[in-house]
């Protein structure tokens, strides 16, 4: 998507490689929205530890990253005895695959990326191999998010007022987005709507990653605090739910996403508001057959008991340094300790349909149109 710093707009994805350098490239989204940079991770490693810090994030932006870092990995292998790269490459894998738990993006990205890697014979053939899987898994990205685009604007009108929830935009993928995508769709007919972007405690990315997307793309939005939604519901105030996913298992149509999801999910039902999930294929999940068996990630309590935010005056610039400062500030009770389960699963009973690129299905009747989906035994 374009990025407007100063007057001028660029085109930006959020996860590219430099082949030059064999480094990733990502946006640091722990600084948005007051400041935008592109930061390069040097070896597999500091890959990894970019996505378990969330300086890259979101289902399909980590999937597309791993898939580089995997790349990235088998490159910076020296010599030319298979049986040892394919043990590096194990491990690079296992590093990549261990960084966050719940999106399955990631390994659906990595084994891609191995599956193309066994066409070729020699050491070096693989390496070739694994960068263009690579961008093949990134450019695929990005058109399954067009896509969902094209099936998802049909569901917005104009006078419409649609809830999302955390961030399942541009940045969340490698662009367009999830979520967002019927929104860009039915603004680019020329349709007149109005985005709620749940704040999305505790990191807030709805706050800070949504709500600086939908400013840079002109679309007319508030924040709201994840506690207004029901509110909202209960006054007519909400036409439309549409959401991303980090993992949908295509055997029961359980969808897990950030946490609160599920609240949301059950007031939308209650009101009698429709409720879609949007996903690219890499979010599939064709294995597990129970919601709780997905893994959920605990992140550190330090999120919940307090907030990062920026102090002082800090006007969007591209990697100068910021005038104001990020800063930490406890909110909690100093003595008191939190839990912090970074998703929720929502059940299919709950969800009106979930929007593909390759149409829009019920929940239930993801494992009868597997092959249209891209399952393969
Ligand atoms: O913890 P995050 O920010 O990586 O959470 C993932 C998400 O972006 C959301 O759950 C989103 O709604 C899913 S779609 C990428």
């Amino acid at each position: 998507m374009n990025v407007t710093i100063g007057h001028r707009a660029e085109h930006f994805r959020t996860v590219t490689f430099n082949a030059g350098t064999n480094s990733v490239q990502l946006i640091e989204q722990r600084l948005l929205p007051h400041e935008f940079q592109i930061v390069a991770t040097k070896d597999y490693r500091a890959t990894a530890r970019a996505i378990t810090e969330m300086v890259v994030r979101g289902a399909g932006a980590i999937g597309a990253t791993a898939a580089y870092g995997l790349a990235q990995g088998a490159r910076a292998f020296r010599g030319t005895n298979l049986d040892r790269f394919t043990r590096h490459l194990d491990s690079v894998f296992n590093t990549l695959a261990s960084a966050r738990p719940t999106a399955v993006d990631l390994v659906n990205a990595m084994q891609d990326v191995r599956r193309q890697m066994l066409t070729g014979v020699t050491v070096a053939e693989q390496q070739a191999l694994a960068l263009a899987a690579a961008e093949d898994f990134a450019n695929e990205d990005v058109r399954h998010c067009e896509a969902i685009g094209r099936h998802g604007a049909r569901l917005i009108r104009t006078g419409m007022r649609v809830l999302t929830h955390c961030n399942a935009g541009w940045l969340a993928f490698v662009d367009v987005g999830t979520a967002t995508a019927p929104m860009y769709a039915a603004q680019a007919q020329g349709k007149k709507f109005h985005v709620f972007c749940d704040e999305t405690r505790p990191r807030s990315q709805g706050a800070s990653l949504t709500a600086w997307e939908l400013a840079q793309q002109k679309i007319p939005h508030h924040v709201i605090a994840d506690n207004a939604a029901g509110h909202l519901m209960q006054r007519g105030e909400i036409d439309l739910v549409i959401v991303g996913s980090d993992r949908t298992l295509g055997r029961t149509g359980e969808v897990a996403n950030k946490i609160g999801t599920y609240t949301k999910a059950v007031l939308a039902a209650r009101h009698r508001i429709p409720f879609y999930v949007a996903i690219p294929l890499s979010t599939i999940d064709w294995n597990l057959k129970r919601g709780f068996d997905i893994p959920i990630e605990e992140r550190h309590e330090d999120e919940v008991l307090g907030a990062w935010g920026v102090a002082g005056k800090n006007p969007l610039r591209k990697s100068a340094a910021t005038s104001g400062k990020r800063t930490y500030v406890r909110v909690a009770n100093p003595e008191s300790h939190a839990r912090n389960p970074g998703f929720d699963v929502t059940p299919p009973e709950l969800i009106t349909g979930i929007i593909t690129p390759a149409g829009v299905f019920k929940p239930n009747a993801l494992w009868k149109n597997r092959l249209k989906l891209g399952f393969s035994v």
